[in-house]
């Protein structure tokens, strides 16, 4: 008989590393060093941004961080933007700043994120950042992928080696997912997306699987060999007839991928919190290089 699958707890594995810094920062302030503060920009009114948000701050206010949030309406202009993302860059009390995606259609994603100070850019999202992964220059690795790849190690998952297929090429989670599990893990690495002709041929060739389309349920047993480690980045809203509205469900169909895998990531409670866990780690080491070097 099949063993039952192993849950990789995100949540339980984010708690350690949250303990971790919050240890970390008693010793900063045991040592008369200043404690890491982040800054959140948020634009706009969407409610799952709104939650994003509002969990990154409950994490700060749990470490021990100095945290600032600055809203603004959707309708802010471009440049009032980029004004706003100056005055942190200069701000000397900040350590780290993010800029919650994803921002309205009028103003450029990626003009925005290039304007925030690479030293500063705790989602790792510069391009010079993105550069670091593949030239192995200390810099900020990218929140998400940085949260599965520490995901994995603490389960002392083997990855040197391994194939690893990603479905999804964005620029904030596939594209350096692919760089880190080749460059730094040593994986054989294989990139889809949802344009992808005869998706599941490539992903039952998967060890490691790891979904970040934003398509609910797009990734069926059928599509998964038996024993692959399934690793979940989407998180979408579903309308749903509760409280709340909606539920939450992954790019995976977790209860019949389930019975497939050897280890598989929840929704919510698998990357979710690790990328909070790294933008924390990624705050912690901007503060440390800019007042400890
Ligand atoms: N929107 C969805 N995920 C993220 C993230 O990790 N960082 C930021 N800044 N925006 C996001």
């Amino acid at each position: 008989m099949k063993s039952e699958p192993m849950i990789l707890d995100g949540r339980k594995v984010a708690g350690d590393i949250q303990a971790e810094i919050k240890t970390e920062v008693e010793n900063l302030k045991q040592q008369g060093f200043k404690v890491p503060h982040l800054a959140a920009i948020l634009v706009g009114d969407d409610g799952a941004s709104q939650t994003y948000v509002k969990n990154k701050i409950k994490a700060c206010k749990n470490v021990g961080f100095e945290y600032s949030l600055l809203q603004y309406p959707e309708s802010i202009t471009e440049a009032k933007l980029l004004a706003a993302v100056d005055r942190i860059n200069e701000d000397e009390d900040v350590d780290g700043l993010i800029v919650q995606l994803p921002l309205p259609d009028h103003i450029s994603g990626v003009k925005v994120i290039e304007h925030i100070s690479s030293s500063k850019d705790v989602d790792g999202f510069t391009n010079e950042n993105y550069g670091a992964i593949t030239s192995k220059r200390p810099g900020i690795m990218p929140a998400t992928p940085f949260g599965i790849q520490e995901l994995l190690k603490r389960y002392k998952i083997q990855i040197k080696g391994k194939h690893c297929v990603i479905v999804g090429n964005s620029r904030t989670v596939g594209a350096p997912m692919s760089s880190i599990m080749s460059f730094h893990e040593n994986a054989t690495v294989t990139i889809c997306h949802i344009y992808t002709e005869d998706l599941a041929s490539f992903t039952r060739l998967a060890d490691i699987l790891i979904v970040a389309t934003g398509k609910p349920g797009l990734i069926k047993a059928d599509m998964i060999k038996e024993g692959a480690v399934v690793v979940d980045v989407g998180i979408s809203r579903i309308e749903a007839d509760n409280e709340r509205g909606y539920v939450l469900k992954g790019d995976v169909e977790f209860e019949e991928v389930k019975p497939k895998a050897s280890y598989i990531t929840p929704v919510p409670g698998g990357v979710g919190p690790m990328t909070i866990a790294s933008l924390l780690l990624n705050t912690l080491k901007a503060s440390r290089q800019r007042h400890q070097s």
